[in-house]
């Protein structure tokens, strides 16, 4: 069942244990002795849906949140504002559950390490948010090109400002399931361990001997990584590099093997 429909299925069945013990008069009168039951029934039901853990800490702050909030009299205006905001910024991440999150420069200076030092190339960033991976890379190689293909409108409109006098940047609105990736010598992905086997099936089928898939975070289940680069930032970040049409006949992609 997707995340979206379990979270909305445990509020339900939060409401109905509410509406139950209403009913039944066992509870102190009060709307918070209801909202306490309804906020334990839904963190119950989330558990035993098998939710990822973080849910549970959304399903028993959610309608406490909601009545506490109702309480304060804001104006709904306020409510539609900061709904917009989130849906510019997260777009489409309840479905693809890809949320936003940036590479560093100290990720950005080790990828360009494993550029081919001695010709140009060219590099894919899945899911480009706001250009914070592309946009230093371009500096430090400017015979190089860099594409980013990003969903979600707010990132994308950032990184179009802030790319827009970097010649080798090109940033583009769209699904990065909808083009091929044959043409890179780099398809980097900053995304989540859900889609990552669908990556791993994309970029076997399209990328050319030589080409480099370059996984920050999230490694591909059951996929013995080339090489796995730590990155000296204060996260610890890892970088699982795949090549997953094998090695080029001459070229050299700097992996340092394990
Ligand atoms: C974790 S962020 C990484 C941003 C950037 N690559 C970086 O390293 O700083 C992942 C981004 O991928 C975007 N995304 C997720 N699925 C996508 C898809 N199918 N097509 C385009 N963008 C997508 C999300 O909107 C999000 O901004």
């Amino acid at each position: 069942m997707p995340p979206a429909l379990k979270a909305l299925l445990a509020q339900l069945l939060g409401c109905a244990a509410a509406f139950a013990v209403a009913r039944s008069c066992l509870l102190p009168t009060g709307l918070w002795p209801l909202v306490a039951v309804q906020a334990a029934a839904a963190t119950g039901a989330a558990v035993a849906l098998k939710s990822a853990p973080w849910w549970r800490w959304i399903h028993l702050g959610f309608v406490p949140l909601v009545v506490g909030a109702v309480q304060l009299s804001i104006a709904p205006g306020w409510y539609l504002a900061a709904f917009l905001v989130f849906a510019l910024i997260y777009w489409s991440s309840f479905r693809t559950q890809v949320p936003l999150f940036l590479s560093n420069r100290r990720t950005a200076e080790t990828v360009a390490g494993l550029l081919p030092a001695e010709r140009p190339a060219k590099l894919l960033d899945l899911g480009s948010g706001t250009g914070s991976l592309l946009r230093p890379l371009a500096r430090m190689r400017p015979d190089c090109r860099f594409e980013g293909l990003e969903s979600a409108p707010a990132p994308y409109a950032l990184s179009r400002l802030l790319s827009r006098s970097q010649p080798n940047v090109s940033l583009a609105r769209g699904d990065f399931w909808n083009i091929p990736w044959s043409d890179y010598d780099v398809v980097y992905a900053f995304l989540s361990p859900v889609p990552m086997p669908q990556v791993w099936q994309k970029a076997c089928a399209e990328l050319r001997p030589g080409s480099l898939l370059v996984s920050n975070s999230f490694p591909v289940e059951g996929v013995e990584p080339e090489s796995v680069i730590e990155v000296s930032d204060r996260r610890g970040t890892q970088l699982y590099c795949y090549l997953p049409a094998g090695p080029g006949l001459k070229q050299k992609t700097g992996i340092a093997r394990p």
